[in-house]
């Protein structure tokens, strides 16, 4: 069964002008794939990562998790679900300002009451992996985007949620601190076998997936599955992102590191 199921699903807007910001759009993701949406500025991207992370509701059809429709939780269920399930990661990282590295990943755990014990193993493993290590006492303002953006990762993962929806996660970053952040998402995503949902703009980090699913004015407008070389898969996907139109950026003549 897949882990998630968007069927039609349709957000409008209303206000002052209506807005169709996501329109009959249906996919399926497997467990353990990760998978890059692209599409241009204002097709709907962030709306369905809003979506699926239930922050806010379709006005027509569904989002199936793992066969559980979490439509139907009441609000208490449904913070429970969002805590234990999901995982953020943002673009300006969203760590608590006031709260050290270590306090900052913990942070899920400790909202869901768990035992020192898991928290200290769990915390030990991802700074580790995570080379967080040695800034663990630091603060938010003390340390570099990179580092900023693996102390969310470290939080995003540490209660094994089921899926990471992440918006964005590169775009505040040097190409260095990116390239990091992706190995690290492919790595999450090889050995945990972590489904990860990644909004990005930027067809190096959609390269790293496994699929990428393009989608125009809300509507899914295509798909692409990777091959054997990301040089050839990251081709596919300027290729794509030229038909789709938007600003593409000067990707053409990059040679992948
Ligand atoms: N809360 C909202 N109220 C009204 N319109 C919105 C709201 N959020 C997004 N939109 C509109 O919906 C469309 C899709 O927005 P969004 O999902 O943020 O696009 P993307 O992330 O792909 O840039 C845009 O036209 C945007 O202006
Ligand atoms: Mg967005």
């Amino acid at each position: 069964m897949p882990i998630l199921q968007i069927q039609e699903a349709t957000k409008v807007y209303e206000g002052k002008v209506t807005k169709r910001a996501l329109n009959q759009l249906s996919f399926e993701v497997e467990k353990g794939e990760f998978i890059a949406i692209m599409g241009p500025s204002g097709s709907g991207k962030t709306t369905l990562l809003n979506m699926v992370s239930m922050i806010d509701t379709l006005t027509s059809g569904e989002i199936i998790f793992n066969g559980m429709k979490p439509q139907k939780l009441n609000s208490e269920e449904l913070a429970f679900f969002r805590r234990r399930q999901l995982g953020f990661i943002f673009q300006d990282f969203n760590l608590l300002p006031t709260l050290t590295v270590e306090e900052n990943i913990i942070l899920p755990l400790t909202l869901d009451e768990q035992p020192i014990a898991v928290m200290e193993e769990r915390l030990h493993h991802l700074s580790e992996l995570l080379e967080l290590t040695s800034i663990l006492v630091k603060r938010p303002n003390e340390i570099s985007g990179g580092q900023a953006q693996r102390t969310a990762i470290a939080r995003a993962l540490i209660h094994k949620p089921m899926l990471v929806l992440a918006d964005e996660p590169t775009g505040n970053l040097d190409s260095n601190a990116s390239r990091e952040v992706l190995e690290l998402l492919g790595k999450m995503n090889q050995d945990n076998n972590t489904t990860i949902l990644m909004v990005t703009h930027d067809p190096i980090a959609a390269s790293y997936c496994d699929r990428v699913i393009f989608i125009k004015d809300g509507e899914f407008f295509n798909e692409i599955y990777k091959d054997d070389r990301r040089q050839t898969f990251f081709q596919r996907i300027l290729n794509v992102l030229s038909l789709l139109g938007g600003h593409v950026g000067d990707f053409s003549s990059i040679r992948l590191p």
